[in-house]
């Protein structure tokens, strides 16, 4: 056999995959620093014979599979960075790097989408037309997925699927739906000018804490007060931080926070209030203030049609299907759904901690069924696109 050790993988691929994933897991690299993960998938890929794209990626890679038959191509995505968390877990395979982890479950889908790749690699000769993996670097700045994008990878995908571990979700249970699974997530600043004087004095200055008070409290109103019950928009001042003594009024002000929302019409709407908002009341008490605004991920945007052929894949795998609640969590992902249609689906981990906690955690046993469903949801969505 000329892929020997492809074929020892597959026939041993749930103890192949939960060992991948432990090392993974122990051995945590944040956004933009996976170079040791990106080194350990180029081995892993190189070794199944499995092509890597040559693409001007610093971490993170794009490796492909070309059935033997014609057909479109499709692409798979799972994530590779972790977090800036002190892990506090008593897994064996806890991360050995003190201050960082896997604590969003993306070593869960790095492995998911890699054991995708070994059952594809080895159904080459059946597969009609490409799947290409992406193994994304940097999600949780949420600018990875522009950096694969700008490489060109993706240019000829016709459908595009990702997955996110879920912690409310036992094992086996599969959640997805049609529009927007995340939300929009854009960070504001907002620095604000007065003139400082002595706190026995204040009428001789302009005090920015009294303007960034009032900033905050009308910031509040305009989910309350502009946008529609029907609508949804959050805003949340998140950072505040001024002056450095009890007997001085400082000079300036500074606030940070987040809107969230999960249309293009509010997206719109709530920075163009929230600039008048922050104009208005700096002028109102003769004080300067600047809104700063930097985009994030839009909003997933799930279409109708892929999100119907990843739940039928979902139930033919013996998934059960369950009714996700909204959310307002950021995911790049929703970067390459701008331009490509597609589906993200949130596969249980079992019920842990939630995303983001250090003691969160994923259950090896949700890794094989996951890797199978990707690469049955890969050769359906292929088929698909072939008779189309
Ligand atoms: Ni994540």
């Amino acid at each position: 056999m000329e892929n020997e050790i492809l074929s020892n993988i597959i026939n041993n691929l749930e103890e192949k995959l939960i060992e991948v994933r432990h090392n993974f897991h122990k051995n945590p690299e944040l956004s933009n620093e996976e170079f040791e993960t990106t080194k350990t998938l180029r081995k892993l890929l190189n070794e199944a014979h499995i092509r890597i794209l040559d693409l001007p990626l610093a971490t993170g890679l794009v490796a492909e599979i070309t059935g033997n038959k014609e057909g479109p191509i499709i692409a798979i995505r799972g994530d590779i960075d972790a977090l800036p968390i002190i892990e506090d877990s008593n897994l064996d395979y806890k991360s050995q790097v003190l201050g960082k982890m896997h604590a969003c479950g993306h070593d869960f889908h790095t492995t998911v989408i890699l054991g995708a790749a070994y059952i594809l690699k080895q159904q080459e000769a059946t597969l009609s037309g490409t799947v290409r993996f992406i193994f994304q670097p940097a999600e949780e700045t949420g600018k990875g997925a522009e950096n694969v994008l700008a490489t060109g990878a993706l240019t000829d995908v016709s459908a595009i699927f990702g997955l996110h571990s879920a912690p409310d979700l036992e094992v086996g249970s599969f959640g997805t739906k049609v529009g927007p699974l995340t939300a929009a997530v854009d960070r504001f600043e907002i620095e604000i000018v007065g003139v400082g004087t002595h706190a026995s004095s204040p009428e001789k200055g302009i005090d920015p804490i009294i303007v960034a008070a009032h900033i905050i409290t009308a910031l509040q109103t305009i989910v309350s007060r502009n946008v529609s019950a029907f609508d949804q928009a959050l805003i949340s001042v998140a950072h505040l931080q001024s002056g450095n003594t009890w007997n001085v009024i400082p000079t300036t002000a500074y606030l940070e926070g987040t809107v969230r929302t999960v249309n293009a019409k509010m997206r719109e709407f709530v920075p163009k209030r929230m600039r008048q908002i922050v104009k208005g009341m700096a002028d109102s008490f003769g004080a300067t203030a600047e809104l700063k605004w930097y985009c994030g991920p839009p909003a997933t945007n799930n279409t109708p049609k892929w999100t119907s052929v990843a739940l039928d894949v979902a139930k033919e795998q013996g998934y059960v299907i369950k009714e996700l609640p909204d959310t307002l969590i950021g995911e790049d992902f929703a970067f390459y759904q701008e331009q490509i249609s597609g589906a993200f689906v949130n596969i249980g981990t079992g019920v842990s901690y939630s995303l983001h906690h250090p003691k969160f955690k994923v259950d090896d046993a949700a890794i094989l069924p996951g890797a199978k469903y990707f690469s049955q949801l890969a050769k359906r969505a292929l088929n698909i696109l072939k008779e189309e």
